[in-house]
């Protein structure tokens, strides 16, 4: 077990791994051995992370790319493609929020998250499953919500957004199992992460109605989110596919 956990230098994609959820499982998989690919949108920011990465015995590379553009994917995957030929992993993990009932909802905005949480893991899949096939062991793991399982108040389209993904990776598990290639899909529930302290912090949500409903009665740290993503990309979860992993300290099951 504790050997199949080894990533042995192989090569793990984390998408929006500047802060937060990305950011932790981009350093579980480095302190596991895998060269970690770090992405997001600001270079400083990954630098960053490639620093604390370092400093701590592991392996880091950067590619600054906004993934909900169709053209920036294909071009972090060029760049993979031409440094390594191969990936062992991708986690699909760059995502955002938007808060607002569906009468108050503007189409662009609708269409802006869709494009960020929902178009960025197809785009990510469908450019990456050919790298992934040259590996030994292959996995996706697409970062969704308990948010696709549970509604919850004014989020609308994150909802439908995370919902899809978690439709999308059971697909794609189908298509892809038989050629070795392991698909899930992972359901945080609420985490404290700078983007949700911040939504706190401004007064936009209300942190105890969420830990109400969180059995264990707190958020859970980002590393709580990252070590259980980076077992699932590991060949110690060799078994688990089509998954919907829900980690979320009791939100669900009450
Ligand atoms: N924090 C939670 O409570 C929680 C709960 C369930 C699911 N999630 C999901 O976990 C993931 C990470 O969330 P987090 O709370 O750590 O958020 P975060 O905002 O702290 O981190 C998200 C990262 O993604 C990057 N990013 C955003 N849009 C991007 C884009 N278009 N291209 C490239 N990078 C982009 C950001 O720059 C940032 O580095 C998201 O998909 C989120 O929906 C979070």
């Amino acid at each position: 077990m504790l050997k199949a956990l080894q990533f042995k230098g192989e090569v793990v994609v984390v998408t929006g791994a500047g802060t937060g959820i990305g950011r932790s499982t981009a350093e579980a998989v480095a302190e596991l051995g895998a060269t970690a690919v770090l992405v997001a949108r600001t270079q400083s920011k990954l630098d960053e992370v490639k620093t604390a990465i370092e400093k701590n015995g592991g392996k880091a590379e950067t590619f600054a790319a906004d993934v909900s553009k169709e053209t920036e994917v294909g071009k972090l995957r060029d760049f993979v493609a031409g440094k390594w030929g191969r990936a062992k992993a991708i986690v699909n993990n760059a995502g955002n929020n938007f808060i607002s009932p569906v009468t108050e909802l503007a189409t662009e905005k609708w269409r802006e998250l869709i494009e960020v949480d929902l178009d960025s893991v197809y785009y990510m899949c469908r450019d990456f499953i050919p790298l992934l096939l040259k590996s030994d062991k292959p996995s996706i793991l697409n970062v969704a919500s308990t948010f696709a399982h549970i509604g919850n108040p004014q989020m609308p389209v994150y909802c439908a957004a995370k919902g899809g993904v978690v439709s999308l990776t059971r697909q794609l598990a189908v298509d892809y199992g038989p050629r070795g290639l392991r698909v899930n899909s992972i359901c945080p529930g609420p985490t404290l992460s700078p983007r949700v302290k911040g939504y706190f912090d401004s007064g936009r949500a209300d942190p105890s109605g969420t830990l109400a409903k969180v059995m264990l009665g707190r958020f859970a740290q980002c590393d709580e989110i990252g070590n259980v993503a980076a077992f699932l990309v590991s060949d110690a979860a060799s078994f688990v596919h089509g998954a919907s992993i829900i980690v979320d300290g009791g939100q669900t099951i009450n």
